[in-house]
């Protein structure tokens, strides 16, 4: 089939080269020309593992090409919509102000029978809205709604072989239509058994934010548990352990540290507080702001903990571990790690940071830290070590070897990523979150 993907960020220029990857003939628009030209040399603008085999294999088929132009879009039967929705400045409501402006600049290009898809993560409402505008502007074009669950760092994965397909269609004929076409482009996917839910607009925009609700949800009640287990000498870690063996709750999203970030859960559960509010349903999602504030919670605590095992920030070497909101990413939109570095080096102290992918990023956003390629340089004369986001260069550091390079051994797991038992045997102060 022919396709255009409307937004090359982590979601579009991964859809787009795994799309080509199966087979389809696809064309990826992007406004930035920075990214349209890295990706037209194949080269992936951001790191995700396994994205540069598979843009370098569908750029060589030649079913795969990038461009600024939109009129490249005409000729395709499938345009998905995959623009970023960032949080408003000043507000906690989603910003359209990208999908608004690639719906205008598609449908200049759009004929009768195509179907437009969007991916995008937007408010409930958003997609009836855009259906009028799409009749109004082409009739005979269909519009749709896929929502998309990929995670970064399984990007590709999550792409090729979803766990579920959720297709909004309008009703009667025209949406029967739309799921059809949508079952070819998904073809590999829907005859490997994926599940496959065809509902309406609604039901699909939900879809999206309520499962980044519960999965936030399910983070700040594991770390809520940290703040309970700290007053009482419990183990948080154990505690998951035991409460995961039921299958009901499940041990997965149930890790306990400095909570979640990135691009997604925090501004999905933010602008999904904020609709409900537009749609007098506040009350309904009020819990989401209880989530969010215990998730912020985590990082004041990381502060206090080195402030309490250093006798206060002025002057103390601090060696930072991780920067990226997660591992195998070098995403740092919201992320935990750069937040607390940021706020140690407010507080007085002396930051060395290091992350595998995410320096250049962090660079931008916070050029006034110090930022060194590799662990060992980041830690030498530290007068504590915190290891914050959990990549398996940091959590299979030997504790022996570390001990020679610091001033002081004391470290702060904020991912309860490492065995405090290796670390105490070897000399060092450890500290975790919730144990
Ligand atoms: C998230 C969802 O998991 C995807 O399903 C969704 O498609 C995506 O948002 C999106 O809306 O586009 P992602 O942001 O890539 O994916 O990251 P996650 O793997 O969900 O992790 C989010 C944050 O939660 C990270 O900072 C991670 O460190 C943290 N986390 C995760 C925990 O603190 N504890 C856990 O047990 C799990």
């Amino acid at each position: 089939m022919r396709l255009s993907v409307i937004g090359c960020g982590y979601l579009g220029a991964v859809h787009a080269a795994a799309m080509a990857g199966l087979g389809h003939t696809v064309v990826g628009v992007d406004v930035d020309e920075a990214k349209i030209a890295a990706l037209s040399q194949a080269r992936a603008p951001f790191f995700e593992p396994g994205l540069p085999e598979v843009l370098a294999s569908a750029m060589a088929s030649g079913r795969l090409s990038f461009t600024t132009d939109f009129s490249a879009v005409a000729g395709a039967e499938v345009h998905f919509v995959a623009v970023g929705t960032p949080q408003s400045a000043g507000s906690d409501a989603a910003d359209l102000r990208f999908v608004d402006a690639a719906f205008a600049s598609l449908l200049e290009h759009v004929s009768p029978g195509d179907v437009i898809v969007g991916k995008s993560t937007v408010p409930v409402g958003t997609a009836a809205r855009l259906a009028q505008l799409v009749a109004g502007r082409v009739p005979g074009a269909t519009l749709a709604w896929n929502p998309e669950f990929l995670r970064e760092g399984f990007a590709v994965q999550d792409t090729v072989s979803p766990d579920r397909l959720v297709y909004g269609v309008p009703s009667g004929e025209e949406g029967v239509r739309a799921a059809r076409i949508l079952d070819e482009v998904y073809a590999s996917a829907v005859a490997a058994g994926t599940p496959v839910i065809v509902t309406d607009y609604a039901t699909a925009e939900l879809v999206k934010v309520a499962a980044n609700a519960f999965l936030a949800t399910k983070i700040s009640f594991i770390n809520a548990m940290a703040e309970i287990a700290e007053a009482t000498g419990a183990d948080v870690t154990q505690l998951a352990d035991a409460i995961g063996h039921d299958a009901r709750i499940g041990r997965r999203f149930l890790n306990a540290g400095v909570g979640f970030g990135g691009g997604c859960l925090p501004k999905d559960i933010r602008a999904f507080s904020a609709r409900a509010r537009e749609l007098g349903r506040g009350e309904s999602v009020r819990f989401l702001e209880e989530v969010d504030k215990i998730n912020l919670r985590r990082r004041d605590r990381v502060v206090d903990l080195v402030r309490e095992e250093t006798g206060g920030l002025h002057g103390v070497r601090v060696a930072v571990l991780g920067l990226a909101f997660k591992p195998h990413s070098d995403d740092i939109r919201d992320s935990p790690a750069l937040d607390i570095a940021v706020r140690l080096a407010e507080g007085g102290a002396i930051v060395t940071a290091t992350d595998p992918e995410a320096i250049p990023n962090a660079r931008r956003r916070a050029p006034h830290l110090t930022y060194t390629d590799t662990a060992a340089d980041a830690v030498a004369d530290a007068d504590i070590v915190v290891l914050i986001t959990e990549w398996p260069e940091f959590t299979n550091l030997d504790p022996h070897t570390l001990g020679h390079l610091v001033t002081h051994k004391t470290i702060i797991d904020g991912r309860n990523a490492l065995n405090p038992d290796a670390w105490r045997t070897a000399g060092w102060k450890f500290r975790g979150l919730g144990r």
